[in-house]
Order: structure tokens, then sequence, then C-alpha cells
């Protein structure tokens, strides 16, 4: 298995990668299937942006050159708040989960953060009952701040979110 960031080359495997993911996991996400399915291909290319000023990118894990998880990370630009980053779009293939890919991603996007030196912390938020994904993080290095009631309205009604954060300094706990 090997970690890397995408490229634009790689949006259209992306875009069908997180189509999929946000059908398969409606509770683990809060974007929708009807509502990415039809936006252009450029807002996918922001994603995967290879320019110096991109603000957001993804990291892809390949097992014999297939896609089969991903994560990405979103910088934000505003003076007063551009110490913190925001980790999104964490899915890996159901067939390849319980492999450390998950893992794999977070120490990618952390090696990542350590190259930018304004920034301190990654936030995070995560579905309270997504038992996984709150181990994943909390194993990572990870910790809750806060949880969001009714942060998001599924079929079956509404889910909390669990706020988490961790250092970038890998020194500060
Ligand atoms: C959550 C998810 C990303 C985990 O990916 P993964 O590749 O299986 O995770 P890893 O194999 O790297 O696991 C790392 C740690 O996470 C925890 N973990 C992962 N899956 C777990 C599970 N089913 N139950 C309990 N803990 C789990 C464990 O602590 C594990 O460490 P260990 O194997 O040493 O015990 C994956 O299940 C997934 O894509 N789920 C659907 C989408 C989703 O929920 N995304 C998160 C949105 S916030």
């Amino acid at each position: 298995m090997k970690v890397h960031r995408l490229t634009p080359t790689h949006v259209a495997e992306y875009r069908a990668f997180m189509l999929q993911a946000y059908a398969n996991e409606p509770e683990a996400f809060t974007a929708t299937v009807a509502e990415r399915e039809p936006l252009p291909l450029e807002w996918w290319l922001t994603r995967v942006s290879d320019q110096p000023d991109a603000t957001e990118l993804v990291f892809g894990a390949f097992v014999e050159s297939r896609l089969v998880g991903v994560t990405g990370l979103r910088y934000k630009l505003r003076p007063r708040t551009r110490h913190k980053a925001t980790l999104f779009g964490m899915c890996v293939l159901r067939d390849f989960t319980g492999r450390g890919i998950g893992r794999s991603l977070v120490a990618a996007v952390f090696e990542q953060a350590l190259l930018m030196p304004e920034l301190r912390v990654v936030q995070l938020t995560v579905t309270q009952s997504n038992i996984p994904a709150l181990r994943l993080y909390e194993s990572c290095g990870f910790v809750p701040f806060g949880i969001e009631p009714f942060a998001n309205k599924i079929s079956e009604g509404f889910v909390s979110k669990v706020h988490m954060w961790r250092s970038v300094d890998p020194d500060v706990p």
C-alpha cells in the first residue's frame, strides 16, 4: 500500500470514489450524492490542485494502483485562523478496512502539516455514532473538545458530531 498526494490526473478517480463514499456511508458525511454529482469537474479539481496556493489537498492510498482510501486537508487563509486546518473526507473502501490504511492517511496529513510553519492545529468532526472513525482518530492522538447536537439531518433523523483536535507539534500533548 502506498499513500501519496493526489494531483489533477486523479480527478476522475477521486470524484468517483467520493460519490461512492457519500452513497455508501450517508451517516459519515455531510455531503450527499445529490449535492456533489452535478458539480463541474473544476470543483473537484480545486481539491486535487497541485498549485502552490491550493487551500485543499487530498491524499490517496493505493493498492496495486487502485485508489482504496482518501482524506483531505483544508487550510484557512484568514490571519487569525490560519494556524488551524481541517481534516476532511476520510474514507477507506470496506474491503480494505482494518489494515492500517486510515492511520497511514492521518500520518500523511500530519507529515504535510509539519511543512506548514504557521499551522498549529488540525481539527475534524466525526458523527458521534461512528465508532470506527472515532477510535481511529483517538488512536492517532485527536482529542474531543465538544459535541454538536443536531449537526446533520439524515433520513433516519438527526445525528450529533464530535469535534476533535490535535496539535501539529508532536511534542505538544
Ligand atoms: C473509519 C475508517 C476510515 C477507518 O479506516 P481503517 O483503514 O479501517 O482504519 P485502520 O485500519 O487504520 O485502523 C486504525 C485504528 O482505528 C481503530 N479502528 C478502525 N476500525 C475500527 C473498528 N471497526 N472498530 C473499532 N476500532 C476501529 C483502531 O484503533 C485501529 O487501530 P488497531 O487496528 O491498531 O486497533 C473506515 O472504517 C471508513 O472509511 N469508514 C467509512 C467512512 C467514514 O466513517 N469516514 C470517517 C468520516 S469522519
